[in-house]
C-alpha cells in the first residue's frame, strides 16, 4: 500500500479479498482467507486499522472510516461464503441432512468370543497358548494318550478317518504330547482348537467342534493345585459366587478323572437372584504316568492335571441358548446379537 494514496490501496485490497472469498472451495480455504486479511495478529486489513496512529492525523478520519468499511463487508461476504459452502448446494445439490443409510458392522462368532475369554483368563494366570495340527495319527490321538486302538474310544464310529493310521483329531489331547514332547516341564499350556467327531447333528452335537486343552506339568503338581486354578477361572468368568464340583470320572490318559460342573448365580431383571442348575464343562484329571512317560518325562519326578473344555456348551450357556446348531448356520439376525 502506497503511503500517498491509502484509499485507493483499501479498494484494492477490499476487491482481492472479495475474489479470494468467492474463489473458496471449502471452508479449510475460507479460513485460510479469513484469517489472511481479517487474522487478528497480522491480517492485512488489521494491520492497517492498526497502522492508523502513524498517518497524518488530517487523513486519519478517512483512512480510518473506509478501513472498518472494508473489514465490514468483508466479514459479511466471509459470513455468506461460509454459510453457502456448508448449504445442500455447496453439495452439488445432495441433502448432507439426510440421515446416513446403516452399515453393517462385523463381530465376532459368539465360540470365538468365549474362547477368546476364557483364553485370556488363563493367560492372567500364567499359561501360555500352544496348538497341534487338525489332521493328526492314532499316535498322537490315542496311543501315546494311553488309549489302546481297540479302546471303545477309538472306535471307528466315533473318529473320523482320512487314510490309514491318519485321522482328524476327535480331542485337542493330541496337543498335550506335541507339547511335550517339544519342551521341558515347567509346562503351562491353554489349546484351544476344532476336533471332529463322527456325531449326528442335532441340538447338542455337531460334527465339528471347539475345544480348550489345558494342561500343567512340573515337580509337585497335585489335584489340589487342579481345584483351585480351576475354582479361580470359574469365579473370574462367571463370577465371585460360582461354585464348582468335581465328579469322579474315566479318561484313559487322566488317573484320577473328573468331570467338572458349575453352579452360577445369576441376578434376574427384577434384582433376584437364583442359582442355576449344575452343568458339566469339562472332563480332567491328574495326567497319567503313562502320559507323563511317553512324553520322555521321569514320571516319579513330574505331575501334572489337564482338561478338555467345551467352549460352544459355556457360549450356549451364557447366552442361554438351547440348540447348538444356531451357532452354526450362521443366520446374521441370530448372531447380531452377540456383537
Ligand atoms: N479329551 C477329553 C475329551 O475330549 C477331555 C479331557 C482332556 C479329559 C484332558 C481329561 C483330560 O472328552
Amino acid at each position: 500500500m502506497s503511503d500517498s494514496n491509502p484509499i485507493d490501496a483499501l479498494t484494492a485490497l477490499e476487491a482481492e479479498a472479495l475474489a479470494a472469498i468467492e474463489a473458496a472451495e471449502d471452508g479449510d480455504t475460507l479460513e485460510r482467507v479469513r484469517v489472511t486479511y481479517l487474522g487478528r495478529s497480522d491480517g492485512r486489513i488489521s494491520a492497517i486499522l492498526r497502522g492508523l496512529g502513524q498517518l497524518d492525523p488530517a487523513m486519519r478520519p478517512k483512512v480510518g472510516q473506509r478501513a472498518n468499511q472494508v473489514k465490514s463487508v468483508v466479514s459479511t461476504a466471509l459470513e455468506e461464503r461460509s454459510a453457502a459452502l456448508a448449504g445442500p448446494a455447496a453439495a452439488g445439490g445432495l441433502d448432507l441432512s439426510l440421515p446416513s443409510r446403516p452399515r453393517w458392522k462385523g463381530g465376532l462368532h459368539p465360540i470365538t468370543q468365549a474362547v477368546d475369554e476364557i483364553w485370556h483368563i488363563f493367560r492372567d494366570l500364567g499359561f501360555s497358548r500352544a496348538r497341534g495340527p487338525e489332521a493328526d495319527t492314532e499316535w498322537y490321538n490315542f496311543e501315546a494318550l494311553n488309549t489302546p486302538l481297540d479302546h471303545p474310544a477309538a472306535d471307528e464310529q466315533d473318529t473320523l478317518y482320512l487314510v490309514d493310521s491318519v485321522l482328524l483329531r476327535s480331542h485337542t489331547s493330541p496337543v498335550q504330547m506335541r507339547t511335550m514332547e517339544q519342551y521341558d516341564p515347567p509346562i503351562r499350556i491353554i489349546a484351544p482348537g476344532w476336533v471332529y467327531r463322527r456325531d449326528t447333528y442335532d441340538a447338542t452335537h455337531t460334527p465339528a467342534f471347539m475345544q480348550i486343552e489345558g494342561l500343567v506339568v512340573d515337580e509337585g503338581v497335585s489335584f489340589v493345585d487342579f481345584k483351585a486354578t480351576l475354582a479361580e477361572f470359574a469365579r473370574r468368568y462367571w463370577g465371585p459366587d460360582t461354585q464348582v464340583r468335581f465328579r469322579p470320572s474315566f479318561f484313559p490318559f487322566t488317573e484320577p478323572s473328573a468331570e467338572v460342573d458349575v453352579k452360577r448365580v445369576i441376578t434376574r431383571p427384577d434384582g433376584s437372584r437364583h442359582e442355576t442348575d449344575w452343568l458339566e464343562i469339562m472332563g480332567a484329571g491328574m495326567v497319567d504316568p503313562n502320559v507323563i512317560a511317553n512324553a520322555g518325562y521321569d514320571p516319579e519326578r513330574y505331575t501334572g492335571w489337564a482338561f478338555g473344555m467345551g467352549p460352544a456348551r459355556i457360549a450356549m450357556m451364557k447366552h442361554g441358548v438351547d440348540d447348538l446348531r444356531t451357532f452354526f448356520e450362521n443366520d446374521v439376525r441370530f448372531l447380531e446379537q452377540f456383537s
